[in-house]
């Protein structure tokens, strides 16, 4: 055990000068990056009322589901505190208070900070939502954690996180497209842009495991197959309402979700596909024995997946969030 754990510190110190290196092609400049009050009404001017009736007005054609949708992707981003006290405690990330793993996890959690702070803002103005049960929900799941089952690997993690990052991407990508559908063209521009930054965050850390790859081939696969057998978990799986337990209320918003198409089992199979293809899994090398083997699992796992995402059925359950007013 303790060798891995050597050897994983060796890699991720090998990979941090590079890391400084192409840090910002993934990242925008601070000073011109988009920021919330680019797309909100701004309250020092006197058409503030006006504005927040306008908004207020195309909010009204959402439907509820896309609301709860909305409110969980919201609460899932607002649950940010969580995700950087967890990539600080990888292997091998905060060695360097000063060094690549470490200024990485703060731009991106910078970067990140605008999604739950925008969205938050919006639903707060739309008059749609019981603020006090969506923040409590958030306070809950910042509480509650969770439980990815990484551990404090840095190949798990950022398997998890490139899975996870082109995961919010398809998501935002959709609740953009499904509120223009509604006519909600202000909120369709938001989920946009943070689409956007979504796919770059998942470029940089698809290239954190491109670069593991090159160096640590065996190990790098024997990790993808493990996060794929555990099945990759939503960061807000813990995700509750007030007066209900832990993890109750996330059926009911993937479910939500799955009815309208934002996020559907055929896109997880779908983002597997891509990962085995940015990342060359077919044609990896230097692979032991039990590294051909998890490639072989990897490989055909998706035509796995897409035949029980065949047989699932759209889940027809409506449910009554404590989120959304009347
Ligand atoms: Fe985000
Ligand atoms: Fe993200």
């Amino acid at each position: 055990m303790h060798f891995f754990e050597e050897k994983r510190k060796e890699v991720m110190s090998h990979i941090e000068p590079h890391m400084l290196e192409k840090m910002f092609e993934y990242l925008k400049p601070i000073d011109t990056i988009w920021q919330p009050s680019d797309f909100l009404p701004d309250a020092s001017r006197s058409t503030f009322f006006s504005e927040i009736k306008e908004l207020q007005e195309s909010a009204k054609g959402l439907s509820y589901d896309l609301i709860a949708v909305l409110i969980g992707d919201t609460i899932t981003e607002e649950a940010l505190p969580t995700y950087e006290s967890w990539l600080t405690m990888v292997e091998g990330v905060s060695d360097n208070e000063e060094g690549g793993w470490m200024k990485w996890t703060r731009h991106w959690t910078a970067e990140e900070n605008r999604h739950g702070d925008l969205l938050n803002k919006y639903l707060y103005l739309s008059g749609r939502v019981n603020m006090r049960m969506m923040e409590v929900s958030t306070q809950y799941l910042i509480a509650d954690g969770f439980d990815i089952g990484t551990g404090r690997d840095p190949y798990r993690n950022f398997i998890y996180t490139s899975f996870q990052e082109l995961a919010t991407n398809v998501s935002h990508r959709r609740v953009a497209s499904q509120a223009k559908k509604d006519g909600d063209t202000l909120l369709s521009k938001m989920c946009g842009v943070i689409a956007g930054d979504e796919a770059r965050h998942a470029k940089a850390y698809k290239y954190f495991i491109e670069k593991i790859f090159e160096v640590d081939p065996n190990e790098a696969m024997l990790a993808f197959e493990d996060m794929m057998r555990k099945k990759i978990v939503m960061p807000a799986h813990f995700l509750r309402e007030v007066g209900l337990k832990i993890g109750q209320t996330f059926g009911h918003f993937t479910d939500a979700a799955e009815r309208l198409g934002i996020y559907t089992a055929l896109d997880y199979v779908d983002i597997l596909k891509e990962l085995i293809e940015d990342w060359h899994i077919e044609s990896a090398t230097g692979l032991e024995e039990n590294g051909e083997k998890a490639r072989d699992y990897i490989m055909n796992l998706p035509a796995r997946l897409l035949r029980v995402a065949e047989r699932m059925k759209n889940p027809m359950l409506e449910y009554k969030f404590s989120w959304i007013n009347g």
